[in-house]
């Protein structure tokens, strides 16, 4: 099997991305029978190229595309994302721009643009999975093709391809976990003493903050990734402003971290659990007692245990996490959908 694949953003995990492609190029091919083409690039500073012949990761790296040239032999692509999405001549468009937490956009308007021209979508942005999943869905299924995004909630953790591959015919009925990373770190640093302000920017120093912490420290990434999970695991059909945010933020924390009474450990958990016909999700500041076991991760460490109607509680944890580990799940998604063509030969290969 051969994937042509366009690459809609490459910074961080991009590039991981490209090295990680490079690197198990051989072990694909043999373990997996497949091999990518490259047929196109965009990021927002450097532009756009298109060769439909297409090029190896290898290849990207080594001429350090974004910072370098676009491939010998490339045309220049002058348009925007979703014009790009729309004419690259690919089956595959691995999408990896920025986040949008309020709209999405424009990701989402790339991403249909993409499912519309017939190709099948690859995403590690959780915004346009947060909007739009209903839609996005509906419309992959219309035009037969695949829209995976295993890396929008605790990086590269087989989550959705984990349920879809090994827990078939099962409910989730709702799941309780601690997915912002920049959080657990910052609590875990204040349980040992640090200050709210010394804990944050030993975050940013281990590149797991951004320079505006507030997102994470208010509970809002964690609401988008909520809405993530309610409404790929849950059926439900939610948005991030419909999770409700309770008692978080910088103040909070440290009123909370004073309260704390001796064994506990302060965490921001994410819950979510069905309410009549739909279901209800909500980020929170949880003093957590030694018996449970999200109180036990460690400072940069990620949580999510599921609650199903066949398997009990299911815990997954992720030891420090980063774009290697974002890339790890755009190439698990990749090879899915390598697999599923491989079993169904005439579903979603559009060469365009
Ligand atoms: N970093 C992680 O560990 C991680 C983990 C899980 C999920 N994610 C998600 O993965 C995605 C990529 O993350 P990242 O860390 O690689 O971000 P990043 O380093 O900021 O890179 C974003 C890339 O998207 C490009 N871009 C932004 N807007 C664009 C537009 N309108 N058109 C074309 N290109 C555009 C940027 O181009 P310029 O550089 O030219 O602006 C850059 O190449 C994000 O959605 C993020 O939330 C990241």
């Amino acid at each position: 099997m051969h994937l042509r694949v366009a690459l809609l953003g490459c910074g961080n995990v991009g590039r991981a991305l490209l090295t990680l492609l490079a690197e198990k190029e051989a072990v694909l091919r043999e373990r997996h029978d497949l091999t990518l083409g490259f047929t196109g690039g965009m990021t927002r500073s450097a532009g756009g190229w298109l060769l439909p012949e297409g090029t190896s990761a290898a290849e990207l790296v080594s001429i350090g595309w974004p910072q370098g040239p676009a491939p010998a032999g490339a045309q220049a692509f002058g348009d925007d994302g979703a014009a790009f999405a729309a004419a690259c001549p690919a089956n595959v468009l691995v999408e990896l721009t920025t986040l949008n937490p309020a709209t999405g956009q424009p990701a989402l308007e790339s991403i249909r643009a993409a499912l519309g021209a017939g190709r099948s979508v690859v995403t590690a942005n959780k915004g346009p999975i947060a909007h739009g999943y209903h839609e996005l869905r509906a419309l992959a299924e219309r035009q037969g093709v695949a829209l995976r995004f295993e890396s929008t909630v605790m990086d590269g953790t087989p989550i959705f391809n984990m349920v879809e591959a090994s827990l078939p015919a099962t409910e989730i009925r709702g799941f309780r976990g601690l997915l912002n990373a920049t959080s657990n770190y910052v609590l875990g640093r204040m349980a040992e003493g640090a200050s709210l302000e010394e804990a944050v920017a030993g975050a940013q120093r281990a590149g797991i903050a951004e320079a505006d912490p507030s997102n994470d420290l208010d509970g809002w990434d964690a609401s988008v990734k909520a809405t993530v999970l309610a409404n790929v695991l849950m059926g439900a059909d939610l948005r991030p402003q419909d999770v409700v945010r309770d008692g978080l933020g910088a103040e909070a924390m440290r009123r909370a971290k004073a309260a704390l009474a001796p064994g506990q450990m302060l965490k921001q958990i994410v819950e979510a659990e069905r309410a009549g016909e739909g279901v209800r999700a909500r980020v929170t500041l949880a003093a957590l007692p030694p018996s449970d076991i999200l109180a036990h991760t460690a400072t940069g460490e990620t949580a999510l245990r599921l609650y199903t109607d066949t398997m009990g509680e299911l815990t997954l944890v992720e030891g420090d996490g980063g774009p290697g580990q974002t890339a790890h799940g755009v190439m698990a998604d990749l090879v899915a959908i390598a697999r599923s063509w491989n079993s169904a030969p005439e579903q979603g290969r559009s060469d365009a």
